[in-house]
Protein backbone atom coordinates (compact mmCIF):
# COMPACT_ATOMS: atom_id res chain seq x y z
CA UNK A 1 0.00 0.00 0.00
CA UNK A 2 0.73 3.41 0.08
CA UNK A 3 1.98 5.86 3.04
CA UNK A 4 1.84 9.53 2.40
CA UNK A 5 3.91 10.86 6.31
CA UNK A 6 3.73 14.38 6.43
CA UNK A 7 6.65 15.79 8.05
CA UNK A 8 8.82 13.12 6.49
CA UNK A 9 11.87 15.59 5.81
CA UNK A 10 12.11 16.02 9.66
CA UNK A 11 14.15 13.79 12.07
CA UNK A 12 11.81 11.36 13.09
CA UNK A 13 9.61 11.23 9.75
CA UNK A 14 12.96 10.62 7.56
CA UNK A 15 13.78 7.79 9.58
CA UNK A 16 9.94 6.22 9.34
CA UNK A 17 10.18 6.94 5.18
CA UNK A 18 13.44 4.97 5.35
CA UNK A 19 12.04 2.65 7.53
CA UNK A 20 8.60 2.07 5.53
CA UNK A 21 10.95 2.21 2.19
CA UNK A 22 13.29 -0.55 2.84
CA UNK A 23 9.87 -3.06 4.24
CA UNK A 24 8.45 -2.83 0.88
CA UNK A 25 6.07 0.29 1.27
CA UNK A 26 5.30 2.85 -1.23
CA UNK A 27 5.94 6.03 0.66
CA UNK A 28 5.15 9.85 -0.50
CA UNK A 29 6.22 12.38 1.94
CA UNK A 30 4.62 16.29 2.63
CA UNK A 31 6.89 19.02 4.24
CA UNK A 32 7.11 22.53 4.01
CA UNK A 33 10.95 22.16 4.87
CA UNK A 34 10.37 24.28 7.90
CA UNK A 35 12.56 22.68 10.05
CA UNK A 36 12.87 19.53 8.00
CA UNK A 37 15.72 19.02 5.11
CA UNK A 38 15.07 17.41 1.85
CA UNK A 39 18.74 15.35 1.95
CA UNK A 40 17.16 13.47 4.30
CA UNK A 41 14.91 11.34 2.26
CA UNK A 42 15.77 8.44 0.07
CA UNK A 43 15.91 8.23 -3.81
CA UNK A 44 12.44 6.48 -4.67
CA UNK A 45 10.71 8.33 -1.88
CA UNK A 46 8.48 11.66 -3.65
CA UNK A 47 8.76 15.01 -1.92
CA UNK A 48 5.84 17.07 -2.44
CA UNK A 49 7.20 20.43 -1.09
CA UNK A 50 4.46 22.61 0.98
CA UNK A 51 2.13 23.05 3.92
CA UNK A 52 -0.60 20.07 5.46
CA UNK A 53 -2.47 23.64 6.10
CA UNK A 54 -2.97 23.73 1.89
CA UNK A 55 -6.57 21.65 1.35
CA UNK A 56 -6.00 21.50 -2.27
CA UNK A 57 -2.45 19.88 -2.17
CA UNK A 58 -3.59 17.48 0.62
CA UNK A 59 -6.15 16.67 -1.59
CA UNK A 60 -3.74 16.13 -5.16
CA UNK A 61 -1.10 14.54 -2.91
CA UNK A 62 -3.20 11.83 -1.63
CA UNK A 63 -5.62 11.28 -5.05
CA UNK A 64 -2.44 11.68 -7.13
CA UNK A 65 -0.46 9.00 -5.52
CA UNK A 66 -3.36 6.42 -4.17
CA UNK A 67 -2.54 7.38 -0.76
CA UNK A 68 -4.33 4.55 1.52
CA UNK A 69 -2.41 5.34 5.12
CA UNK A 70 -1.39 8.29 6.43
CA UNK A 71 1.39 8.81 9.24
CA UNK A 72 0.81 12.40 10.22
CA UNK A 73 4.01 13.89 11.82
CA UNK A 74 4.28 17.55 10.45
CA UNK A 75 4.35 19.80 12.86
CA UNK A 76 6.11 22.16 15.61
CA UNK A 77 7.63 20.93 19.24
CA UNK A 78 9.62 23.12 20.84
CA UNK A 79 7.39 23.73 24.65
CA UNK A 80 8.99 27.43 25.19
CA UNK A 81 7.79 28.71 22.08
CA UNK A 82 4.41 27.41 22.24
CA UNK A 83 4.27 29.45 25.42
CA UNK A 84 5.01 32.46 23.52
CA UNK A 85 3.38 31.70 20.31
CA UNK A 86 -0.14 29.40 20.91
CA UNK A 87 -2.13 30.65 18.03
CA UNK A 88 1.07 29.55 16.07
CA UNK A 89 0.88 26.21 17.27
CA UNK A 90 -2.74 25.62 17.76
CA UNK A 91 -3.12 26.53 14.02
CA UNK A 92 0.01 23.85 12.86
CA UNK A 93 -0.88 21.27 15.27
CA UNK A 94 -4.47 21.44 15.66
CA UNK A 95 -5.71 22.82 12.25
CA UNK A 96 -3.00 21.48 10.32
CA UNK A 97 -4.65 17.63 11.74
CA UNK A 98 -8.04 19.15 11.06
CA UNK A 99 -7.08 19.75 7.56
CA UNK A 100 -5.52 16.47 6.69
CA UNK A 101 -7.91 14.67 8.70
CA UNK A 102 -10.39 15.71 6.43
CA UNK A 103 -8.98 15.22 3.04
CA UNK A 104 -7.88 11.69 4.30
CA UNK A 105 -11.22 10.99 5.15
CA UNK A 106 -12.55 12.73 1.60
CA UNK A 107 -9.50 10.52 0.03
CA UNK A 108 -11.54 7.13 1.25
CA UNK A 109 -8.02 6.87 3.60
CA UNK A 110 -8.90 3.95 5.94
CA UNK A 111 -5.29 4.24 8.44
CA UNK A 112 -4.20 6.93 10.03
CA UNK A 113 -1.14 7.31 12.59
CA UNK A 114 -0.94 10.09 14.49
CA UNK A 115 2.54 11.43 16.27
CA UNK A 116 1.47 12.44 19.77
CA UNK A 117 4.04 13.01 22.73
CA UNK A 118 4.48 12.41 26.15
CA UNK A 119 3.41 15.72 26.74
CA UNK A 120 0.23 14.83 26.90
CA UNK A 121 0.95 13.77 30.51
CA UNK A 122 1.87 16.98 31.91
CA UNK A 123 3.67 16.30 35.50
CA UNK A 124 2.55 13.28 36.24
CA UNK A 125 3.57 11.51 39.62
CA UNK A 126 3.84 7.99 38.21
CA UNK A 127 6.34 5.33 38.70
CA UNK A 128 5.68 4.43 35.79
CA UNK A 129 3.16 5.99 33.37
CA UNK A 130 0.48 3.83 31.83
CA UNK A 131 -1.59 5.01 29.14
CA UNK A 132 -4.41 5.37 31.91
CA UNK A 133 -2.48 7.52 33.68
CA UNK A 134 -4.92 10.73 33.44
CA UNK A 135 -3.73 12.95 31.21
CA UNK A 136 -2.77 16.81 32.33
CA UNK A 137 -0.81 18.76 30.15
CA UNK A 138 0.92 21.97 31.28
CA UNK A 139 1.80 23.44 28.23
CA UNK A 140 0.13 24.68 24.74
CA UNK A 141 2.15 21.97 22.99
CA UNK A 142 1.01 19.42 25.34
CA UNK A 143 -2.81 20.93 24.89
CA UNK A 144 -1.71 20.73 20.98
CA UNK A 145 -0.96 17.07 20.99
CA UNK A 146 -4.18 15.87 23.54
CA UNK A 147 -6.44 17.67 21.07
CA UNK A 148 -4.80 16.21 17.94
CA UNK A 149 -5.32 12.69 19.74
CA UNK A 150 -9.39 14.00 20.43
CA UNK A 151 -9.35 14.46 16.76
CA UNK A 152 -7.88 11.82 15.30
CA UNK A 153 -10.03 9.03 17.51
CA UNK A 154 -13.27 10.83 16.91
CA UNK A 155 -12.77 11.37 13.15
CA UNK A 156 -11.69 7.14 12.87
CA UNK A 157 -14.80 6.22 14.81
CA UNK A 158 -17.04 8.72 12.95
CA UNK A 159 -15.39 7.61 9.82
CA UNK A 160 -14.61 4.29 9.85
CA UNK A 161 -10.80 4.75 9.86
CA UNK A 162 -8.54 2.90 11.62
CA UNK A 163 -6.30 5.31 13.58
CA UNK A 164 -3.42 4.93 15.97
CA UNK A 165 -2.04 7.84 18.32
CA UNK A 166 1.53 7.00 19.69
CA UNK A 167 3.11 8.99 22.32
CA UNK A 168 6.55 9.25 21.89
CA UNK A 169 9.16 9.68 25.06
CA UNK A 170 12.40 11.75 24.73
CA UNK A 171 13.63 10.47 21.25
CA UNK A 172 17.54 10.50 20.49
CA UNK A 173 19.89 8.93 18.23
CA UNK A 174 20.03 8.28 14.94
CA UNK A 175 19.80 5.61 12.78
CA UNK A 176 22.94 7.51 9.87
CA UNK A 177 24.56 10.70 10.70
CA UNK A 178 23.08 12.65 7.88
CA UNK A 179 19.52 11.96 9.82
CA UNK A 180 20.65 13.52 13.20
CA UNK A 181 18.33 15.81 14.58
CA UNK A 182 19.60 19.43 13.78
CA UNK A 183 18.29 20.72 16.82
CA UNK A 184 19.66 21.85 19.73
CA UNK A 185 16.31 21.64 21.70
CA UNK A 186 16.84 18.51 23.45
CA UNK A 187 19.05 17.38 26.33
CA UNK A 188 21.72 15.76 24.11
CA UNK A 189 22.14 17.71 21.89
CA UNK A 190 21.68 20.29 23.63
CA UNK A 191 25.27 18.87 26.15
CA UNK A 192 26.96 18.58 22.72
CA UNK A 193 26.89 22.42 21.56
CA UNK A 194 27.36 23.98 25.26
CA UNK A 195 30.54 21.03 25.15
CA UNK A 196 31.66 21.84 21.15
CA UNK A 197 31.23 26.05 21.98
CA UNK A 198 33.46 25.75 25.04
CA UNK A 199 30.76 25.94 27.87
CA UNK A 200 29.87 23.96 30.34
CA UNK A 201 26.62 22.02 29.92
CA UNK A 202 23.88 22.97 32.37
CA UNK A 203 21.86 20.43 34.35
CA UNK A 204 18.65 22.51 35.74
CA UNK A 205 17.84 20.63 39.19
CA UNK A 206 19.81 18.63 41.48
CA UNK A 207 17.39 18.40 44.13
CA UNK A 208 14.80 16.00 42.69
CA UNK A 209 13.56 12.88 45.06
CA UNK A 210 15.12 10.64 42.32
CA UNK A 211 18.80 8.41 42.97
CA UNK A 212 20.72 11.47 42.57
CA UNK A 213 18.93 14.36 42.24
CA UNK A 214 18.47 15.06 38.84
CA UNK A 215 15.30 14.26 36.77
CA UNK A 216 15.00 11.02 35.15
CA UNK A 217 13.78 10.67 31.49
CA UNK A 218 13.25 7.13 29.47
CA UNK A 219 14.87 7.91 26.39
CA UNK A 220 14.18 5.84 23.26
CA UNK A 221 16.00 5.10 20.25
CA UNK A 222 14.90 6.94 16.93
CA UNK A 223 15.34 3.33 14.97
CA UNK A 224 13.30 1.52 17.36
CA UNK A 225 10.89 4.50 16.96
CA UNK A 226 10.82 3.91 13.27
CA UNK A 227 10.31 0.22 13.67
CA UNK A 228 7.37 0.66 16.35
CA UNK A 229 5.57 2.57 13.54
CA UNK A 230 6.11 0.06 10.81
CA UNK A 231 4.56 -2.33 13.43
CA UNK A 232 1.76 -0.14 13.97
CA UNK A 233 0.76 0.13 10.10
CA UNK A 234 1.48 -3.70 10.21
CA UNK A 235 -1.65 -3.95 12.27
CA UNK A 236 -3.67 -1.44 10.77
CA UNK A 237 -3.33 -2.98 7.47
CA UNK A 238 -4.33 -6.09 8.98
CA UNK A 239 -7.16 -5.32 10.98
CA UNK A 240 -10.39 -5.15 8.78
CA UNK A 241 -12.64 -3.26 11.75
CA UNK A 242 -11.65 0.33 12.17
CA UNK A 243 -10.46 0.75 15.72
CA UNK A 244 -8.10 3.26 17.78
CA UNK A 245 -4.88 2.50 19.42
CA UNK A 246 -3.81 4.68 21.87
CA UNK A 247 0.33 3.45 22.66
CA UNK A 248 3.48 4.95 24.79
CA UNK A 249 6.51 4.63 22.90
CA UNK A 250 9.58 4.30 25.65
CA UNK A 251 11.44 1.81 26.69
CA UNK A 252 10.47 1.56 30.12
CA UNK A 253 13.79 2.39 31.63
CA UNK A 254 14.39 5.58 33.46
CA UNK A 255 18.11 7.27 33.14
CA UNK A 256 18.82 10.90 34.83
CA UNK A 257 20.18 13.86 33.15
CA UNK A 258 23.64 12.98 35.44
CA UNK A 259 23.70 9.31 33.83
CA UNK A 260 23.35 11.25 30.65
CA UNK A 261 25.80 13.62 31.22
CA UNK A 262 28.78 10.94 32.11
CA UNK A 263 27.29 9.40 28.90
CA UNK A 264 28.35 11.92 26.50
CA UNK A 265 31.64 12.63 28.46
CA UNK A 266 32.91 9.02 27.76
CA UNK A 267 31.76 9.01 24.47
CA UNK A 268 32.85 12.66 23.11
CA UNK A 269 35.90 11.97 25.34
CA UNK A 270 35.34 15.80 25.83
CA UNK A 271 36.34 17.12 29.91
CA UNK A 272 32.64 18.07 31.60
CA UNK A 273 31.66 19.13 35.07
CA UNK A 274 28.18 20.35 34.37
CA UNK A 275 27.21 22.94 36.17
CA UNK A 276 23.54 22.85 38.35
CA UNK A 277 21.28 25.20 38.17
CA UNK A 278 17.72 26.43 39.27
CA UNK A 279 15.28 23.83 38.77
CA UNK A 280 13.03 24.86 35.26
CA UNK A 281 9.20 24.91 35.78
CA UNK A 282 6.84 22.29 34.95
CA UNK A 283 10.08 19.75 35.24
CA UNK A 284 8.57 16.39 36.19
CA UNK A 285 11.05 14.49 38.61
CA UNK A 286 10.72 11.49 36.34
CA UNK A 287 8.85 10.37 33.35
CA UNK A 288 9.33 6.73 32.23
CA UNK A 289 6.65 4.72 30.12
CA UNK A 290 5.11 1.80 30.86
CA UNK A 291 5.92 -0.01 27.73
CA UNK A 292 3.45 -3.25 28.30
CA UNK A 293 0.42 -2.14 26.48
CA UNK A 294 3.04 -1.70 23.03
CA UNK A 295 4.34 -5.13 23.68
CA UNK A 296 1.30 -7.11 24.47
CA UNK A 297 -0.90 -5.15 21.43
CA UNK A 298 2.27 -5.56 18.97
CA UNK A 299 4.94 -8.02 20.15
CA UNK A 300 7.38 -4.87 20.13
CA UNK A 301 9.55 -3.42 22.10
CA UNK A 302 12.48 -1.20 22.18
CA UNK A 303 16.32 -2.94 21.57
CA UNK A 304 18.87 -0.01 21.56
CA UNK A 305 20.39 1.44 24.76
CA UNK A 306 21.48 4.76 25.52
CA UNK A 307 24.86 4.45 24.69
CA UNK A 308 23.51 3.71 21.09
CA UNK A 309 21.82 6.63 21.34
CA UNK A 310 24.63 9.23 22.46
CA UNK A 311 27.19 7.93 19.66
CA UNK A 312 25.28 7.47 16.48
CA UNK A 313 23.98 11.52 17.95
CA UNK A 314 27.58 12.40 18.54
CA UNK A 315 28.23 11.09 14.83
CA UNK A 316 25.22 13.10 13.50
CA UNK A 317 26.25 16.08 15.13
CA UNK A 318 30.53 15.76 13.98
CA UNK A 319 28.99 15.10 10.84
CA UNK A 320 27.98 18.88 10.53
CA UNK A 321 29.91 20.33 12.96
CA UNK A 322 33.64 19.14 11.49
CA UNK A 323 36.34 20.02 14.59
CA UNK A 324 34.09 19.15 17.00
CA UNK A 325 35.77 15.60 17.62
CA UNK A 326 38.54 16.17 19.21
CA UNK A 327 38.51 19.59 20.47
N1 LIG B 1 11.59 14.74 18.70
C1 LIG B 1 10.93 14.35 19.81
O1 LIG B 1 11.56 14.06 20.86
C2 LIG B 1 9.42 14.21 19.79
C3 LIG B 1 8.79 13.72 20.94
C4 LIG B 1 7.40 13.59 20.93
C5 LIG B 1 6.67 13.91 19.79
N2 LIG B 1 7.30 14.39 18.69
C6 LIG B 1 6.49 14.74 17.52
O2 LIG B 1 6.98 14.06 16.38
C7 LIG B 1 6.76 14.84 15.21
C8 LIG B 1 8.06 14.96 14.45
O3 LIG B 1 9.05 15.54 15.28
P1 LIG B 1 10.57 15.73 14.83
O4 LIG B 1 11.40 15.63 16.05
O5 LIG B 1 10.88 14.86 13.66
O6 LIG B 1 10.54 17.26 14.40
P2 LIG B 1 11.06 17.96 13.06
O7 LIG B 1 10.89 19.43 13.29
O8 LIG B 1 12.41 17.46 12.69
O9 LIG B 1 10.02 17.45 11.99
C9 LIG B 1 8.79 18.07 11.71
C10 LIG B 1 8.66 18.14 10.20
O10 LIG B 1 7.39 18.70 9.86
C11 LIG B 1 7.58 19.69 8.84
N3 LIG B 1 6.46 20.63 8.98
C12 LIG B 1 6.18 21.45 10.03
N4 LIG B 1 5.03 22.11 9.79
C13 LIG B 1 4.57 21.68 8.58
C14 LIG B 1 3.43 22.00 7.78
N5 LIG B 1 2.51 22.88 8.20
N6 LIG B 1 3.27 21.37 6.60
C15 LIG B 1 4.19 20.47 6.16
N7 LIG B 1 5.30 20.14 6.87
C16 LIG B 1 5.48 20.74 8.06
C17 LIG B 1 8.95 20.28 9.13
O11 LIG B 1 9.54 20.90 8.01
C18 LIG B 1 9.73 19.03 9.57
O12 LIG B 1 10.30 18.38 8.46
C19 LIG B 1 6.20 16.18 15.69
O13 LIG B 1 4.82 16.16 15.52
C20 LIG B 1 6.58 16.21 17.16
O14 LIG B 1 5.67 16.98 17.92
C21 LIG B 1 8.67 14.54 18.66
Amino acid sequence: MTWLITGGAGYIGAHVARAMQAAGERVVVIDDLSSGLAERLPDGVELVRGSVLDRGLMDATLTGHGVSGVVHLAGRKQVGESVEQPLSYYRDNVHGLTVVLEAAVAAGVRRFLFSSSAAVYGVPDAELITESTPCAPINPYGETKLAGEWLVRAAGRAHGLSTACLRYFNVAGAAAPELADIGVYNVIPMFFDRLTHGDEPRIFGADYPTPDGTCVRDYIHVADLADAHLAVAAKLAADDVPGDLTLNVGRGAGVSVRELADLVASVTGLPMSPVVEERRPGDAAKAVASDELIARELGWKATRGVREMVESAWDGWCLRHPGARGK
